[in-house]
Order: C-alpha cells, then structure tokens, then sequence
C-alpha cells in the first residue's frame, strides 16, 4: 500500500516536473467529454424509467415535449397553488409566458434573468452574443412578472439579498452553460426546499448543464428525484428531497 501511494506520488511530481501537459493539452477537452458522458449514461441509467413522464428511449426531437414537460410539472407537483417561478436564460420569453399563462394564481411571482443581449460565452456552435434578444425585455403586462437584465453574477446576488418569498419555487434553468448553471444553483441553493423543483432545458450536455447540476449536487449532498424528462432527457425536472 505505501509502496504504491510513494509511487503515485512521484509520478505525479514527475508529471508536473515534464510539463507533461505540454503534450497532453489536445486531449483535455475529449477526455472532459468522456468523462462527463460516462458519468451522465451512469446517472441515466440508475433514473426511474417508469417516472411519471420520460419518453427515453425515443428517437427524434419533438421541441413540442417540452410544454408536456411543464404541464406535468404544474399539474402534479403545484395544480391550484402560487409559486414563484425563477428563469434564468429568459431570451425572447417563450417559456417564461407560458408559466404565466398556465398559473394564474394571484399571488405567484416570476422572475426573469436574462443579459438580453446573448450568451457570455461560447456554447458549443453557438458564439459569445448568440441569442441576443436585441437588449430588449420580452412584452409581458402581468404586474407579477419582473425581468433582471445583465449577467446573473451581478444581478442574481442584489436581488436575493431582498428576496423572502415563501411559495414552493420552480427554478427553470435554460441558461446553457456551465458556468451559469453552477453560478445559479450555488446561489439559489441557501433559498431551495424539499418538494421545490429544478428544470433543465440543455441537460443531455455532458460538459455544460449536466456537469454544472452534477458538481453542484455532489457538494450539496442534495437529495432531489426525477419528476420527469422529455427528448431523451434533453428537458429533464427534479424535485428537491
Ligand atoms: C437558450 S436561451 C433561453 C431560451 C428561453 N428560455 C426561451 O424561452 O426561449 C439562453 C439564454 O441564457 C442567457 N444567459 C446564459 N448565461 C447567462 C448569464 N450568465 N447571465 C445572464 N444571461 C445568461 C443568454 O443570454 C440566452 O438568452
């Protein structure tokens, strides 16, 4: 046992000694990859495949299952009460309308974040900038609907600190990248209940959302289970435990 702990560890220090990574830099991104695919077919393959929606396996994209998705949410987990509805990647506002269409209560509140003005990063074929909406708020009139414009690292910490909602929260995230997904959930994190529940638009990228959600909940030790998913987990929702 020690013998093979001293020889990890030299070879680690010749490692570092080498600057292997001089060589191995080309491979970081496929090995990444990998990884994180690994991880997510493991964390599929031990889901509930008679969760109460979840079409795996099916062929094709349907974009129409995601409003499936979100009417089975709001049936099951919250029919006939207030929620507050979180969206982060709010973009022109498809989503986030049908949310206030689907829940009338007088007192649910939604909130929008959004840079409106496109992703901060690249995204795998899309740029830095893409999905801009013009720097303009979607045209929504419900008095309980309010959008944050900029990024959610300088919007999302101001508007916690005065935030005390008390509803059970849906926290749809469709914001696409790693780093705003693990940026969102850390700071939601101290505000999220058992019976609360997560939605992700982007989760089958193994290094972007999925990653984001899967760190995140091995630092929390959250518990949470699979309410449902649609296009082969593309849109996937969890309750918090
Ligand atoms: C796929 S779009 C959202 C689609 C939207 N839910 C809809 O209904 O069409 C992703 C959005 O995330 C936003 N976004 C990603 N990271 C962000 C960040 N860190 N801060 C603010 N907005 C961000 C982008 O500006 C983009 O509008």
């Amino acid at each position: 046992m020690v013998f093979v702990s001293v020889f990890k560890r030299n070879l680690k220090e010749l490692f570092f000694r080498m600057r292997a990574h001089q060589v191995l830099v080309p491979l970081n991104a496929s090995l990444l990859k990998l990884h994180y695919l690994i991880r997510q077919s493991q964390w599929i393959g031990k889901q509930k495949r008679d969760a109460g929606l979840n079409d795996f396996y099916t062929r094709g994209y349907v974009f129409s299952k995601m409003f499936d998705l979100f009417k089975f949410v709001s049936e099951n987990e919250f029919k006939g009460r207030a929620i507050d509805y979180f969206e982060f990647g709010v973009f022109r506002g498809n989503s986030i309308k049908w949310w206030l269409e689907d829940n009338k209560q007088a007192h649910s509140y939604f909130y929008g974040f959004d840079t409106f003005k496109g992703l901060p990063e690249d995204f795998g074929e899309f740029k830095k900038g893409d999905l801009s909406a013009d720097d303009r708020l979607p045209e929504v009139s419900d008095l309980r609907c309010r959008f944050y414009k900029g990024l959610f690292q300088q919007t999302l910490p101001g508007f916690l600190k005065s935030y005390s909602g008390k509803n059970p929260k849906v926290l749809h995230i469709d914001c696409d990248l790693y780093s705003s997904t693990l940026f969102v959930l850390c700071s939601m994190a101290p505000f999220l209940h058992k019976g609360d529940v997560l939605i992700f638009d982007e989760f089958v990228t193994p290094t972007q959302e999925f990653k984001a959600f899967d760190d995140f909940a091995s630092a929390y030790y959250l518990k949470y289970e699979l309410l449902g998913a649609v296009n082969n987990y593309q849109q996937t929702a969890l309750k918090i435990g």
